[in-house]
């Protein structure tokens, strides 16, 4: 396994980040890159008892020999990219594509200005939907063109390709959700890239051979946060009831949630290629799953509800999420 893509199976937050935090820590990749949109997306993960959270790094910033690449297709805000780079002592790894597009306040404000955009569709107010129309209406600044950022500058798909010719391992970390995709989730309750697999692998700038492993990442439970459809949504009193109540990582908005659905996982894995499945946050489900390392130990439901994803959909779950911490994980990818 060289290029492994990770990929959210549903609407975002399906805990990409912890997933992609453990296997930097236990796979030891030289390079992580990320792809998907921008700042909109918030990754969060637990280490040692510390939460950290990354708008813009990869989430395989713990590894302190992992190299840290942003694509060319991710908007980048640089205050958000400069804060995070201090923060995590990345000075000396971190590279980000020149030709990046870069958020200006202009897009924040726009973003948050726009009604349709504030209320109708739900955006993050990051400024990324405005950005990326300027991107396409060919006037969007590139991180080129911005001297705070000219130490980090890289052809970012040169790297990536170049790693994979060497066989250095690489973890390409995509964010949002498949039904997040501006071309295959619910428009246009939707971001403003594609955020597919293949949409991912375009933003970093490498080809469909390239790709070993395509990793899509479910959580227990289904949630979304803004406007758009939820099958079988659960009222706010449910959800509380059952602990499923969630707040976003980059707006603190609370999150609506449904149980897993099992149709939209058998799509999102057919939109990923998808040839492996993560389940996360399997604890807030099964109580008693909470911190196993080990998969005989799992309470009988939870196996079945494990074993009934794999039947369905004819792939194996090989990361199992069990608590917040990163080694938190039931690993079954050599058993
Ligand atoms: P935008 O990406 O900020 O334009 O927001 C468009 C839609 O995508 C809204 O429903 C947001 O809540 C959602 N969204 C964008 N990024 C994320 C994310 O990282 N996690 C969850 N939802 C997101
Ligand atoms: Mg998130």
């Amino acid at each position: 396994m060289s290029c492994l893509v990770t990929v959210g199976g549903f609407y975002g937050d399906e805990g990409k980040g912890k997933i992609i935090a453990y296997l930097a820590k236990k796979d030891n990749p030289a390079v992580a890159v990320r792809g998907g949109v921008g700042p909109n997306a918030g990754h969060t993960f637990t280490f040692e008892g510390k939460e950290y959270k990354v708008r813009m790094l990869p989430s395989a910033v713990l590894n302190p020999t992992t190299r840290l690449l942003v694509g060319a297709g991710v908007l980048v805000n640089p205050q958000v990219l400069l804060d995070e780079i201090v923060k995590f002592h990345a000075d000396d790894r971190t590279f980000v594509d020149s030709q990046c597009g870069i958020i200006e306040q202009t897009h924040i404000d726009r973003d948050i200005g726009e009604d349709y955009l504030k209320n109708k569709v739900g955006t993050t107010g990051t400024g990324t939907g405005p950005a990326n129309a300027d991107r396409a209406l060919r006037k969007l600044k590139l991180a080129r063109d911005i001297p705070e950022l000219s130490l980090y500058m890289e052809d970012v798909s040169n790297s990536v390709n170049y790693a994979l010719h060497n066989n250095e391992r690489v973890i390409v970390e995509g964010t949002q959700g498949t039904y997040l995709s501006l071309f295959h989730g619910g428009y246009p309750y939707v971001t403003s890239s594609d955020v597919t697999a293949s949409g991912i692998c375009s933003q970093i700038g490498i080809g469909p051979k390239r790709v070993d492993e395509v990793l899509v990442v479910f959580k227990a439970y289904v949630t979304r946060v803004g406007g758009g459809p939820l099958e079988n949504e659960l009222s706010e009193e449910e959800a509380r009831k059952r602990g499923w109540i969630e707040h976003g990582s980059v707006t603190g908005r609370q999150r609506r949630a449904a149980p897993f659905d099992i149709e939209l996982a058998k799509k999102a894995i057919r939109l990923n290629s998808a040839t492996q499945l993560a389940v996360t946050k399997l604890d807030v489900i099964f109580p008693q799953s909470a911190g196993l390392h080990e998969y005989t130990k799992l309470p009988e439901d939870a196996k079945k509800f494990i074993e009934n994803i794999e039947g369905e959909t004819g792939l194996k779950v090989t990361l199992i999420g069990t608590g917040r911490e990163v080694y938190d994980v039931i690993d079954r990818r050599s058993s």
